[in-house]
């Protein structure tokens, strides 16, 4: 049974400019983690997630971005979700788990029972409350979000090993050059505030080992300088690796959609993703309308207030279009992003981009990528 005093805070790892590198040129603009799919922020779905957590007091964004790019976001945000955001800045890359470790007074000012880890980069349905019942019924320090992927695909992410009935986490491997296992972490998690213990252990074992290698010889201090600052500590590597098959770490797999954010390419597949969940979660952010009064639309489609569309436009599947976008006549558009201030002119068609900000596509021109 759920306690009503028991408090839960949610922790997105944002990142910072100098990660994300793949993301260009698009994050060369606005932090990644702003970026629109579906027309919100990419952070936006898994804080309109965190929402359905029963109990949240605070949701914190850690990253070393500057805090006023997020600052905006982070103020609408909150009083839309009467759900206290707030940033917190590091000074440099403390790692996933260092960044955490970093922020323990403020994370655990509201005495919280729980602690919800999210990467910023990955898609999905976010299943949070059933997560946290899966992981009060399993015990443990933690339990991590998982799914079943391609044996081709799974060596791009972290491989595990779970007991096919207690679901404990028995093997972790982060990214390995030999296949492990098609089930992967997803980047998505639940921890007590014993994780903080955890991570402290972690820093030590680093300190002692830098330590060592000063002291025994010639060859390893060289390899000590080229070691990562030990107030580095990665989540996945120096955590859960180690901390495998010791009873401490659970599994929840889920079936639904889940993708990461890495490439443009894939915020396009994403974006998709997030319009055909708004079916079932916002069904007021789809567009419609049948060519009559407004632009005929063909699958799910986000549309913002402010963008101006003709109604001889033909519109979708898969297509968000941002603040100021305006669309002539006659113009097509399908499985595409349209930003902020862009002119699509009469007849143009685009298929499968990512049409930046400003940019006008001049009448009669075809904008077509090649799908991979
Ligand atoms: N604040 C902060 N500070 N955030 C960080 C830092 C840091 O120093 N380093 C990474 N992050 C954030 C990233 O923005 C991302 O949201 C998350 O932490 C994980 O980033 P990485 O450590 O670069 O790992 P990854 O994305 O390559 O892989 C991780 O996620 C996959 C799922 O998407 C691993 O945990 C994989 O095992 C997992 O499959």
């Amino acid at each position: 049974m759920e306690s009503s005093d028991e408090r839960v805070v949610a922790v997105i790892m944002v990142g910072g400019p100098t990660k994300g590198t793949r993301f260009r040129p698009l994050s060369l603009n606005v932090p990644k983690p702003l970026f629109p799919l579906a027309g919100q922020p990419m952070i936006h779905h898994p804080i309109s997630a965190c929402r359905r957590i029963p109990n949240l007091a605070q949701i914190y964004l850690i990253g070393f971005y500057e805090e006023r790019e997020f600052a905006l976001y982070v103020s609408s945000i909150s009083t839309e979700l009467r759900i206290p955001v707030r940033y917190l800045r590091e000074d440099k890359p403390h790692g996933s788990a260092g960044g955490l470790y970093n922020f323990r007074d403020y994370i655990m000012e509201d005495n919280p029972s729980h602690i919800f880890l999210l990467n910023c980069d990955v898609c999905c349905s976010f299943p949070l409350p059933n997560m946290l019942e899966a992981h009060k019924s399993y015990g443990g320090m933690g339990t991590i979000l998982v799914i079943k992927v391609s044996a081709e695909s799974a060596s791009q992410f972290g491989e595990l090993v779970a007991d096919p009935v207690t679901k404990e986490l028995l093997h972790y491997t982060e990214k390995p050059e030999t296949f492990v296992s098609d089930l992967i972490n997803c980047g998505v998690y639940i921890f007590t505030p014993d994780i903080f213990n955890a991570i402290q252990d972690a820093f030590t074992q680093r300190k002692d080992r830098a330590n060592l290698r000063r002291i025994t010889s010639f060859e390893a201090l060289q390899s000590a300088t080229k070691a990562l600052p030990t107030d580095y500590v990665k989540l996945d590597q120096d955590i859960l690796s180690p901390l495998a098959g010791k009873k401490e770490l659970y599994t929840h797999e889920t079936l639904d959609f889940w993708e990461q954010i890495k490439t443009p390419g894939m915020s396009l597949k994403c974006s998709g993703l997030y319009l055909s969940q708004f079916r079932h979660t916002s069904p007021q952010l789809l567009a419609g309308g049948n060519g009559t009064r407004s632009a005929t639309i063909i699958g799910d489609v986000y549309v913002h207030p402010s963008a101006k569309v003709h109604a001889s436009a033909k519109i979708g599947p898969n297509v968000s279009i941002s603040a100021n976008a305006r669309v002539g006549a006659g113009a097509r558009l399908i499985s595409c992003i349209i930003l902020d201030d862009v002119e699509i002119k009469e007849n143009a068609v685009v298929i499968h981009a990512i049409v930046g900000w400003k940019s006008s596509i001049g009448k009669w021109s075809r904008v077509q990528a090649r799908r991979r």
